[in-house]
């Protein structure tokens, strides 16, 4: 008896996605399925290109159809990715890109610009399409961590239309209010000036289309980042905080502010940043300096996902003044830390959006 396409779809429909919890043929992850004589080939399509289960699910799906096809079948999987959306149709704004994510806390100084920038380097490293606003009108940081101090954006006109276009830099498309103002003015431009300003970074820029658009929101849960999470359509919010004790309020406050009714963003996650130190000679050790569960307990105390824990290196400092972020290092520790955050953080959108429409 001749194999058939319909006994691979069968046998694939023993593989789970054990995120999403379903099996790959019902999840419309099966594409382009073709025989020929003693070769199968067929293209996985996940749900983003830092899905970490990757090689688990590539190697489940082989052997299924080994013990449900036939144990000599050559088989390739050519894999590849469609990033999900929960957007509608009918959004104006920012049309193109499939997830906003604001990474927020309660108060200021604890790696939210680190951790936006980093994510954002390591999710474009897996090959999405990422871009990044600096939404931070208090004191922008993004020019400098990225070496684009004293730049000024260029733009062209459309129909009668001026638009923007985002600088592009380690595959990344990025956007500050930095770009426009001086930073030495940037104070002055609080209030309806500096809020105008930045609704043009998302109005009238050329993102084009992308998988995932990372804001780095200014600090603390006041008038300001609330406006900005009410005016944007977010898809959700990472909150950045650090082991200490002194910590946790301000974690529920930033918590309170994203889950507040008029407002109800799904919380993807904590990051803690600053969480252990590795020290250079021995780089398999870590410290915890500040306890190892503390981070991991308030997560669980307050129903969030912990996301993951980065290191306290001063090359992240310096990195931050030559305008190569960290994550761009193949060599440091650091980065291990950021690709493996990226994973998470494209997990959780991942599985909220399946949630959502099933
Ligand atoms: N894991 C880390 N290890 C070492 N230094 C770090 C780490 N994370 C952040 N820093 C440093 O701490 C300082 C504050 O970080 P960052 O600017 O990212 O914080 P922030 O929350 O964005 O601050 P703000 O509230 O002012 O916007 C920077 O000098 C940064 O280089
Ligand atoms: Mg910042």
């Amino acid at each position: 008896m001749t194999i058939q396409n319909s006994d691979i779809t069968e046998a694939l429909r023993h593989v789970n996605d054990p995120d999403l919890n379903n099996d790959l043929v019902t999840l419309n992850m099966i594409e382009n399925i073709h025989l020929d004589e003693n070769n199968v080939t067929f293209d996985l399509v996940l749900t983003t290109p830092a899905c970490p289960m990757k090689n688990q699910i590539k190697q489940a799906c082989v052997d299924a159809i080994h013990q449900y096809v036939d144990d000599s079948l050559k088989i390739e999987v050519n894999m590849t990715s469609k990033v999900t959306s929960r957007r509608k149709e009918t959004d104006v704004m920012l049309r193109d890109v499939k997830n906003i994510i604001a990474v927020g806390s309660g108060k200021g100084g604890v790696g939210k610009s680190t951790v936006a920038v980093n994510l954002a380097v390591a999710l474009a490293k897996t090959g999405a399409k990422v871009g990044l606003i600096d939404a931070d009108i208090y004191g922008p940081s993004i020019p400098m961590m990225f070496g684009l101090l004293n730049e000024r954006v260029a733009g062209y006109e459309k129909e009668g239309k001026s638009f923007i276009y985002p600088f592009e830099k380690f595959g990344l498309k990025i956007l500050s209010i930095g770009f426009f103002v001086d930073q030495s003015k940037a104070l002055i431009w609080r209030g309806p000036m500096a809020s105008m300003a930045l609704r043009q970074l998302f109005t009238e820029a050329d993102w084009g289309a992308l998988d995932y658009m990372v804001i780095d929101l200014p600090p603390g849960t006041g008038d300001i980042p609330l406006t900005l999470i009410q005016e944007f359509p977010l898809t959700g919010a990472i909150i950045v905080s650090t082991p200490q004790q002194v910590a946790i309020a301000d974690v529920r406050k930033a918590a309170d502010m994203f889950r507040n009714d008029k407002i109800n963003i799904p919380i993807l996650g904590i990051v803690e940043n600053m969480s252990y130190f590795i020290p250079p000679d021995l780089p398999e050790k870590r410290y915890f300096i500040f306890g190892q569960d503390g981070g991991k307990k308030l997560a669980a105390e307050l129903n969030i996902t912990m996301l993951g824990q980065i290191p306290i290196d001063p090359a992240i400092t310096s990195s931050g003044d030559t305008g190569m972020p960290i994550a761009t290092d193949p060599q440091s520790p650091v980065t291990k830390a950021f690709d493996k955050l990226a994973e998470a953080v494209a997990q959780q959108i991942a599985v909220a959006n399946q949630r959502s429409n099933p």
